[in-house]
């Protein structure tokens, strides 16, 4: 969950600091579109496979999401436009509903994100107490949405105690310790199954090496704890040497999770020349923890990847507290978005609206109230479309 304090941070000293020191490129800006095609499009895990419509767009289903979302999404739709990005954007309503005691997706959305092959999605709130299960959890098991994918790099204007950050990491998304599969053993005794499948495994590393090929880092690290998990992690790193092997061109090794942990907080460095990949419930610490590098998840964006559908989406919540005042900032569902057009193949949509962003927030002087700024919501997206 996101605290407040993500995004209150010291921001205005932090960004007073950064505009005193040179500036840094983000690294995602410096990304040419040759190391996206250095697989070929047959080969690809997960490749997208949505077609252009007669007037040379494509669909995107759009989740706009509860709270800030309409906000939120209302600027992506404004600069894409700006941006001519070739994309017609469907809208679907995901209010959960319950089928059998089950908590389903109405049809209409399922069927878009299925024809679409892509959706953005807003934060989505999960009702407490009404026998709901997270509709977040809903969409990635309907859509089997295999890795989830979280880039996180510093960026230019928010000043944070490391510099330079550029950490990729991948979750595996669908079973190990969010199986759900719990029981109670006896009274005071219950056992929670943690499922790792050598199916499973192989996707979310295959495609983590393709990964890693696709954005010029040949080096994929798998983090783990076989050395207590002997049977699960231990399947999940037998496996990984074994996918390692398909990929001669990149270096794979392997690494404990706390070891991990220790070593990025203390120099995240080493880490800008690796993907990391893990079982879900590791991914699911240490890609918050990685967040918190750049400044947090107000600054982060994700992919869930699926075989056929993959959904993109802002990591943090709907901000009931801000929603409809205007002070939402977008940076997070706008970062989503972009990878979104990389997975689509318009890297270079994706490169010109990422540069107006992260020289937006360079700039320091229109930015939303989270970052320090005074800004509104639709004052920030304006200042980006100056700048494509
Ligand atoms: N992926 C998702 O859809 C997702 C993720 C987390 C929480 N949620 C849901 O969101 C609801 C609220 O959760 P929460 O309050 O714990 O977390 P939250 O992320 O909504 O808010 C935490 C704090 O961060 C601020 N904040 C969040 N996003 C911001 C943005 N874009 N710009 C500026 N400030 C922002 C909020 O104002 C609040 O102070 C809950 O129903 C929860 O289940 C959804």
């Amino acid at each position: 969950m996101l605290s407040s304090r993500s995004f209150a941070a010291p921001a205005r000293q932090c960004l007073r600091q950064a505009r005193a020191s040179p500036r840094w490129v983000p690294a995602t800006v410096q990304i040419s579109a040759r190391f996206y095609s250095a697989i070929p499009a047959k080969d690809k895990v997960a490749k997208f496979n949505g077609t252009k419509n007669k007037d040379g767009n494509y669909t995107v289903t759009l989740i706009e999401g509860d709270g800030i979302g309409p906000e939120i999404a209302q600027s992506v739709k404004d600069i894409f436009s700006a941006a001519k990005v070739p994309i017609v954007w469907e809208p679907v309503d995901v209010t959960p509903q319950l089928k059998d005691g089950k908590t389903v997706i109405p049809d209409a959305a399922i069927d878009s994100v299925k024809k679409n092959y892509v959706a953005l999605k807003g934060p989505l709130a999960t009702p407490v107490g009404k026998g709901h299960v997270s509709l977040n959890l809903t969409l990635r098991r309907t859509f089997n949405l295999f890795a989830n994918v979280r880039p996180c790099r510093s960026i230019a204007g928010y000043k944070t105690p490391y510099d330079n950050v550029d950490t990729h990491l991948i979750r595996e998304n669908t079973e190990g310790e969010y199986s759900g599969i719990e029981h109670v053993v006896v009274d005071g005794v219950v056992q929670s199954i943690k499922l790792i499948t050598k199916a499973a495994s192989e996707r979310v590393l295959r495609f983590a090496f393709q990964y890693a090929e696709e954005i010029g880092k040949n080096k994929v690290r798998a983090v783990h704890k076989a050395t207590i998990m002997k049977m699960s992690d231990g399947l999940f790193l037998g496996t990984a040497r074994e996918v390692s092997k398909e990929f001669p061109n990149v270096e794979f090794d392997a690494e404990l999770l706390d070891n991990t942990c220790l070593k990025m907080v203390t120099d995240p460095l080493p880490y800008n020349d690796k993907v990391l990949v893990m079982p879900n419930l590791y991914g699911d610490i240490l890609s918050d923890m990685c967040a918190g590098l750049i400044g947090g998840l107000g600054l982060t964006p994700s992919g869930n990847i699926g075989d056929e559908c993959s959904i993109f989406e802002a990591v943090h919540g709907s901000a009931p507290d801000i929603a409809g005042k205007g002070l939402a900032n977008p940076t997070a569902l706008l970062l989503s978005s972009i990878m979104m057009l990389r997975h689509m193949g318009l890297f270079d949509h994706a490169l010109k609206v990422e540069k107006a962003i992260f020289d937006t927030l360079a700039d320091g002087k229109t930015l939303t109230g989270d970052l320090g700024g005074k800004a509104k919501t639709h004052e920030y997206a304006a200042a980006i479309i100056s700048k494509l």
